[in-house]
């Protein structure tokens, strides 16, 4: 009932020469599983132009307003009409680079759904909190905190992305992934009753061809949001494939 989805985030990498990767994408992207790619906001249009339209083109975050004296900020109505019918939001790289928190989240979330785009909200644990045994309490309070009332599975996507594990090639065990994905599906249903469902949970760091069929065997996992392996589509395209057979 939850279709799976395969998002990429290309973060600040990519110009338009790097375009030519999502007609290699195309292969994979008629199948079972959702195929999204995030490429920087400057190339969204370009992107939204030239991508099959199996392949949906996502940002990589929002403003909270929707209009006003907010220099170099971008609204979730702008992205809309450049072609992003996604975003993601409240990535660790935010968090961490722009002091991002879990209420400003909330805030960019609401905007985002009023102007129809799906949030992929991220939350995830730094190495020191799971060290200190806080794991499930940081992601359920980042949860609560970063998701706004009213969500249905249309609109939402989770996104469990330890910090500790984006770009560094190290990845939790599959017990750790299932265990996370098992409260934040909990807390979900706890807080949306039938639609908690419904929202996609996706894993993210360090996912590549190599781990992805163990990841997408474990419960509750939807699907991943996909950095540096999203780039090229020799290294994304088996990525799609095993969450397609999963
Ligand atoms: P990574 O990044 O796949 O390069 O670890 C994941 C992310 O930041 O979404």
């Amino acid at each position: 009932m939850r279709r799976k989805l395969a998002a990429g985030n290309w973060k600040m990498n990519g110009s338009r020469a790097a375009l030519g990767e999502l007609d290699a994408m195309a292969q994979v992207a008629d199948g079972p599983a959702e195929v999204l790619i995030c490429p920087p906001a400057s190339l969204i249009s370009a992107a939204a132009d030239r991508a099959p339209a199996s392949v949906k083109i996502g940002a990589q975050d929002c403003h909270e307003n929707s209009s006003g004296a907010h220099t170099g900020n971008l609204s979730a109505e702008m992205l809309s009409e450049a072609g992003a019918t996604h975003v993601i939001l409240g990535h660790s790289e935010r968090r961490a680079d722009h002091g991002e928190t879990d209420a400003l989240v909330c805030a960019k979330t609401k905007a985002a759904q009023a102007s129809g785009l799906v949030a992929i909200v991220c939350i995830g644990e730094t190495l020191q909190e799971r060290n200190a045994g806080d794991t499930l309490a940081v992601v359920k309070r980042q949860l609560a905190g970063s998701v706004p009332e009213g969500q249905t599975g249309d609109m939402l996507v989770v996104a469990y992305e330890p910090v500790w594990a984006i770009g560094t090639g190290l990845v939790p065990t599959l017990e750790q992934i299932a265990e996370v994905h098992n409260t934040l599906r909990s807390a979900l249903c706890d807080r949306f009753a039938s639609q908690g469902d419904t929202i996609r949970l996706l894993y993210g760091g360090s996912v590549k061809a190599s781990n992805a069929a163990d990841i997408f065997a474990t419960p509750d996992v939807d699907g991943a949001l996909v950095g540096g392996a999203s780039l090229k589509a020799q290294d994304f395209v088996p990525i799609v494939t095993a969450l397609c057979v999963a």
